[in-house]
């Protein structure tokens, strides 16, 4: 048996219209409704063709920027979408549109990993075709931080038709429930953003290399990535911690070893408050 000529074989026939037995129809001209809807013959001419790669990795390579890029813009509008909600005092909606940005946060965080299977050498070969193409020209990436920037006033300005403050909600989250609800999922956003560009860095640092010798190709120095990639998107949320760790106090608790009585001091001081 010739297993180039199989592996060659497949390789053609996966470029062709393919007959489903189920539908008894060819999928794959680009006719039927699902490929109408869904554009899949333009969304797959996005790709280079397999003779026009400058080594296989090269469509991963392309495929991975090109998802980024779609989960990017959608979690983006649907930032916008948490703004609206917020700006309406529609808190419930407005969770419902953070839990989607950060299930999509998530997916940007796990799916980038699959670009660790690329060795440092292929990556060197595609790297001679990008031109001076920088991850800071991501549309997707402007349009997310956009977005979060709004999100965050959109949060500071519901807190304050509230009348209360940022530190009062953390300080008082059974008081404040719902905005403590909202702050959380800010900071699950947030962290899993970071979390992306951690992923990201451990990338740059597997194909790359991160040195102050080792520059992008618009000369930007890989090691600058390593402060960029914890910069918060919610500052605020994340200074509220540090606030209330500075005005913590000792007091009200038991000394390690010594007996506890029937109501713990943070029961009772929370029973006091009610
Ligand atoms: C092997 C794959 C990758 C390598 C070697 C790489 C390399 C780099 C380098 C060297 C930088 C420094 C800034 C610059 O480019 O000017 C950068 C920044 C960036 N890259 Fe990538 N990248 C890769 C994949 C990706 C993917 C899949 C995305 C998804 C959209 C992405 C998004 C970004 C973003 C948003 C920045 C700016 C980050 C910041 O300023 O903190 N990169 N990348």
């Amino acid at each position: 048996m010739n297993h180039g000529n199989t592996a060659a074989s497949l390789r053609e026939a996966l470029g062709c219209p393919i007959h489903n037995k189920v539908l008894h129809r060819d999928v794959g001209r680009g006719e039927l409704d699902y490929e109408i809807y869904v554009r899949t013959q333009e969304l797959l001419a996005l790709q280079p063709d397999a003779d026009e790669l400058v080594v296989p990795d090269e469509l991963l390579f392309v495929v991975m920027h090109q998802t980024q890029e779609l989960w990017l813009k959608c979690a983006a509008f649907e930032a916008a979408n948490a703004v609206e909600h917020l700006d309406n005092d529609q808190v419930f909606p407005a969770l419902a549109a953070l839990d989607r940005v950060v299930q999509i946060v998530q997916i940007l965080r796990d799916q980038i990993r699959v670009l660790q299977t690329l060795s440092p050498s292929r990556f060197q070969v595609i790297r001679r075709s990008i031109g001076n193409g920088s991850g800071l020209e991501s549309p997707g990436y402007n349009q997310i931080l956009a977005a979060a920037d709004a999100a965050g006033r959109a949060l500071g300005h519901l807190i304050e038709r509230r009348g209360t403050t940022l530190l009062d909600v953390y300080q008082n989250p059974d008081g404040h429930a719902d905005l403590h609800r909202l702050g959380e999922r800010f900071i699950d956003w947030d962290s899993t953003f970071q979390t992306w560009l951690v992923e990201h860095f451990m990338l740059v640092r597997r194909t790359m290399g991160i040195d102050k010798s080792v520059r992008a190709l618009d000369g930007f120095p890989t090691v600058a990535l390593g402060g960029r990639m914890t910069k918060p998107l919610f500052a605020e949320l994340w200074n509220v911690r540090v606030e209330m760790t500075q005005s913590w106090s000792r007091e009200g608790g038991y000394a390690p070893g010594a007996p506890r009585g029937a109501v713990c001091p943070y029961s009772a001081g929370l029973r006091a408050e009610a």
